[in-house]
């Protein structure tokens, strides 16, 4: 299998603390790669060495095999635009309407507002929203709905690789699951590669081909979702369940203490 994206050896500190230390991974072309690990572990840090929004302390970005981790402004610009993301927070405009959100990046390459417009509509129904949302602000919309906007904004450029940052927190459990089956169906019919790091296990075991565990900056445990399941790594296996019993909230605990 050819990968898509390869993340080695990357290190990453602020102010001296240590968040990212020595990170590996890899994830091969049109498959989907689901992060897990606590808050604080580092993983929308990842994300956005991947992205190129922050820029490692050392170690390498490939895409495509091609060294992306110190493009000059004009080459990042390039790559991005093979990028989709749903950021944590949505992070839609809130002066623009929907379909001016949705249909951004199309806008910046000059297509017409008529054109921008029935393309946002399309991106609407595709993630279950009807088509006279495209004219509310984002204020105006639940939780739910903007995430969903937020990610018909993400595929709107048909990008070859979607990042994901919790894309299901705060929605309902039906809700939840139209965007699991969206992200399957990217995959499956656009050949999408996907990153998507999530708290929800049951999303986590439904979308991923293969699973990352990160824990204090490192990465602790990579398998498919049968070899995460099966784990005999003590910290994956409190991890995946919920348990307060067990090594990691011990240290948590240490921590405050
Ligand atoms: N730009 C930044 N400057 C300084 N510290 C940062 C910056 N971005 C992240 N951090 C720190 O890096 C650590 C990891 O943050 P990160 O956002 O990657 O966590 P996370 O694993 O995504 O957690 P969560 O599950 O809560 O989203 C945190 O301690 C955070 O304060
Ligand atoms: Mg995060």
């Amino acid at each position: 299998m050819v990968n898509k994206i390869e993340v080695i050896d990357v290190h990453k500190s602020f102010n001296g603390k240590t968040i990212l230390s020595g990170i590996n991974m890899q994830v091969e072309k049109g498959t989907s790669k689901v992060i897990i690990g606590g808050s604080g572990s580092g993983k929308s840090v990842l994300l956005k060495c991947i992205l190129g929004l922050l820029e490692p302390d050392s170690g390498k970005i490939l895409i495509d095999g091609k060294d992306v981790t110190h493009l000059k402004e004009k080459d990042r610009y390039q790559l991005m635009h093979q990028f989709g993301m749903l950021f944590q927070n949505s992070a839609l405009f809130d002066s623009m309407s929907i379909w001016q959100n949705i249909g951004f990046g199309l806008t910046q390459q000059g297509k017409s507002p008529s054109y921008v417009k029935s393309v946002a509509i399309e991106k609407l129904a595709l993630v279950g929203l009807a088509s006279d949302i495209a004219y509310l602000k984002p204020s105006e919309l639940s939780g739910g709905m903007r995430k969903r906007a937020a990610l018909a904004r993400a595929i709107c450029l048909e990008p070859e690789i979607i990042f994901y940052d919790e894309p299901t927190t705060g929605l309902d459990p039906i809700t939840s699951d139209i965007i699991n089956d969206l992200i399957i169906k990217l995959k499956n019919e656009l050949g999408v590669t996907s990153v998507i790091i999530t708290h929800d296990m049951h999303s986590a075991y439904k979308i991923a081909d293969s699973m990352t565990m990160l824990y204090k900056g490192k990465m602790i445990a990579t398998g498919t979702v049968k070899e995460i399941q099966n784990t005999d790594n003590p910290y994956v296996e409190q991890f995946i369940h919920g348990k307060a019993e067990g090594p990691i909230t011990q240290e948590i605990q240490d921590h405050i203490q």
